[in-house]
């Protein structure tokens, strides 16, 4: 029994894939006539049924504002929300609610950081650590914050192989002793699992603070905030099996009770006078508005999905189906891979990016849809790792989860060599 033979059927054993894809009605249906193969959920999941229908049960059985009425179903929708954070403070290892603000995304959750501690924070001069390998959304927040207080913003380099974060580098940035560092989990080009429980005690020794992005790790495998040690852990429902527009930012009780609150007015008020207010208690402190009650309950109902499977398991399952895709897109003439390969697959999620020789991954992408299968094409939204990594800056990336199967995999190895039969490449 070769690799492929063996990871499938450890993977069909373990995963039960088949009943999984059931609970998600759009992989029943078709893109441009042929079954749809969705193989871009590093861009954003898809959503089972229960969370479907805990966000149709909110609308047609208890919509009210949370916080605000003193009715059955305002309660019923404020326990609702409540409790989803209750959920997500299990999911992730956090002590409390008190410590898990909701906010759109993850790039919502990076740069209230940014306005709120970092302005608070950052002085003239000191200076702030991220990487190359970082998504625009932990880059820009920063550069701004740097302009805006003089601060100096200085990155962790690749390592030699361009695949993880170099040693050499890590320690020669600490040295200048970063009032910040904030580090992607999960590199959603490269799918490279960074060591953030490792580079948090590094940077708690110079006296650091740290932020680690987990959109891409939270939906993908068991994440405990406590054990990785880090202030602020950012986090995106949407490609977590939630619906869009609902995130979160964990952070340390007392840091976030160190901060000001970045919006006024709604929930973060608990009393207000002509001239003055005083902000409620973590976590309302920083939900000013309306919050987004039905992002909250369906980010409830999607732990739930993810519990009831279990992250280990689903760590698993993608860590086979990376290894299956690496071994078959390896084998393929003219086709690059990038970041850890086999040997490497302990510190890689499951994402894989490529490049066809002489063919734009648009074109590629475009081939692809044509079969039925949904791709990530482009720069990923990490222009620097991007060009860093492929002097075209552009790449075609599969990315998968726990619905996804080998047969997905063959779906893409067959459509790579469509690709490269139309552009004539060998
Ligand atoms: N950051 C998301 C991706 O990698 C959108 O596709």
């Amino acid at each position: 029994m070769n690799l492929s033979q063996k990871s499938a059927k450890k993977s069909s054993a373990d995963l039960d894939v088949a009943g999984i894809k059931k609970d998600f009605p759009i992989l029943a249906t078709k893109m441009n006539g042929k079954p749809l193969v969705y193989l871009d959920s590093a861009a954003t999941s898809q959503k089972p049924i229960q969370v479907i229908s805990a966000i149709t049960k909110y609308y047609r059985e208890y919509n009210a504002n949370i916080h605000r009425g003193v009715y059955k179903i305002s309660e019923m929708a404020t326990e609702a929300y409540t409790d989803s954070k209750r959920k997500l403070a299990n999911f992730i290892g956090a002590n409390s609610i008190e410590e898990i603000v909701y906010v759109r995304n993850t790039t919502e959750a990076i740069n209230l950081v940014a306005l709120s501690w970092g302005d608070a924070n950052v002085q003239k001069g000191d200076h702030i650590l991220i990487s190359e390998m970082e998504h625009h959304s932990n880059i820009v927040p920063w550069q701004i914050l740097a302009k805006k207080k003089g601060a100096v913003l200085d990155y962790i380099k690749l390592d030699k192989d361009k695949a993880g974060l170099s040693e050499k580098s890590i320690a020669e940035q600490l040295e200048k002793r970063p009032a910040i560092v904030a580090i992607t989990h999960v590199s959603n080009v490269l799918g490279s699992i960074n060591d953030v429980k490792d580079l948090t005690k590094k940077a708690k020794k110079v006296g650091a603070l740290v932020l680690v992005d987990g959109a891409q790790s939270a939906p993908h495998m068991p994440v405990n905030v406590k054990d990785i040690g880090c202030d602020f852990f950012a986090l995106s429902g949407h490609k977590m099996l939630a619906p869009t527009g609902i995130g979160a930012l964990y952070g340390k009780k007392d840091v976030l009770n160190s901060m000001p609150p970045l919006f006024g007015g709604g929930d973060m008020i608990k009393s207000v006078e002509f001239y003055s207010y005083t902000p409620n208690d973590l976590p309302w402190k920083f939900e000013a508005g309306t919050s987004n009650i039905e992002g909250g309950i369906g980010l409830g109902a999607a732990i739930d999905y993810l519990n009831s499977v279990g992250m280990s398991k689903i760590r698993e399952h993608e860590k086979r189906l990376t290894l299956y895709g690496l071994e078959k897109l390896s084998k393929i003439k003219n086709v690059e891979l990038f970041g850890y390969q086999k040997k490497g697959i302990e510190k890689r999620g499951g994402v894989i990016s490529f490049s066809i020789k002489g063919i734009h991954p648009h074109d590629v992408a475009a081939v692809f849809d044509s079969y039925g299968i949904a791709i990530r094409a482009g720069h990923h939204c990490a222009m620097p790792l991007v060009k860093g990594i492929f002097k075209e800056g552009a790449l075609s990336r599969i990315s998968f989860y726990l619905y996804n199967e080998e047969k997905d995999v063959d779906a893409a190895v067959e459509a790579i060599y469509a690709v490269k039969k139309i552009f004539k490449v060998r």
